[in-house]
């Protein structure tokens, strides 16, 4: 697919739902999901339900197993939110909706590339990634795994010739491959890219790509947490490679621009990206900040130096 947008949006879409119908979702669902939700509740009657979190931030599994009745139609959440280093329990999570015979899609934008994604473990049917984030591929390349079963049932929202050949004059059949949700028309050199990615990845190996991610985001988080005025957002109890954190006295934006001054490449996130987590918590704009394995321990320390150096306010 060409984002992970647009990944996600063809399983969601995909769905059939009806007045009453239950949406499950998490606090830290992201804004595009979100909104996907909204208009589907708009148009069908259809009730969005957000699943509360346990003390740690992650979604609460005994609150989820509670929230399950007949009405549910799809348990929907993000993996890794785009707002902090939050790992939400997707496996416990795949293990309620296979009991109940629930759907269950995965956004695991940020997972892919950072760690271990086996869809037989989690449990999930649907799940959609980005090319762009940890995987290194490039940008406008995502991808949409169904599961076998679960694609017999997904009629996509929308459909071209590749997708269901036009098979008579009055009908067209759609293909028996997950290569329905394509169309006819592609970007292929960015997806030769994501393939170079992730053979790139894979020759590399993921538990020692996600041991290097962690073990720098915990000297981040170490160093952060020594300095003054500094406060870490990540929730959950083995938060991955994202470190997010606010400055006392600095604007997130103008953190960010102070450490690209330096040569230092860090991101912002906005409450309405997360909106309903962003609200609960009052988090304003937060600092962003990525280590992936090629990143050195020198590199995590200049940005330390270079936070610690900014004025007291
Ligand atoms: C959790 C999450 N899901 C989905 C996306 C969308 O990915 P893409 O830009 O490839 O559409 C993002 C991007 O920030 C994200 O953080």
């Amino acid at each position: 697919m060409e984002n992970a947008t647009v990944a996600w949006q063809m399983a969601f879409y995909s769905l059939p739902f009806r007045k009453d119908d239950r949406i499950l979702t998490a606090e830290a669902e992201y804004a595009a999901n979100y909104v996907a939700f909204l208009q589907v509740a708009k148009r069908t009657g259809a009730v969005i339900d957000v699943v509360p979190s346990d003390a740690s931030g992650e979604l609460d599994i005994e609150a989820l197993e509670r929230m399950i009745d007949a009405r549910v139609k799809l348990i929907a959440i993000t993996w890794v939110p785009t707002n902090g280093g939050l790992v939400n329990p997707a496996a416990a999570i795949g293990r309620i909706a296979r009991a109940h015979g629930i759907p269950y899609l995965l956004d695991a934008c940020q997972a892919v590339g950072q760690m271990a994604v086996d869809v037989e473990a989690i449990g999930c049917d649907m799940l959609s990634a980005t090319g762009r984030k940890f995987l290194r591929g490039p940008r406008g390349t995502g991808f949409l795994y169904v599961r076998r079963n679960m694609l017999q049932q997904l009629e996509p929202p929308m459909i071209d010739h590749f997708a269901a050949p036009w098979v008579s004059r009055d009908s067209y059949q759609l293909r028996d491959d997950a290569r329905r949700f394509e169309t006819w028309e592609n970007n292929y050199a960015a997806r030769l890219g994501l393939g170079a990615a992730i053979d790139y990845a894979l020759e590399i190996g993921i538990a020692p790509i996600e041991q290097r991610c962690r073990m720098l985001a915990g000297r981040l988080r170490d160093g952060l947490a020594a300095l003054p005025g500094i406060t870490i957002c990540d929730l959950g109890r083995a938060p991955g490679a994202i470190v997010s954190f606010t400055m006392k006295g600095h604007e997130a934006d103008a953190i960010v621009a102070s450490a690209a001054a330096a040569g230092i490449t860090i991101g912002a996130s906005d409450p309405s990206s997360t909106r309903i987590d962003a609200e609960r918590r009052a988090l304003p704009h937060v600092v962003r900040a990525s280590p992936h394995y090629y990143n050195t321990e020198a590199e995590i320390d200049r940005l330390i130096v270079h936070l610690e150096g900014l004025p007291s306010r």
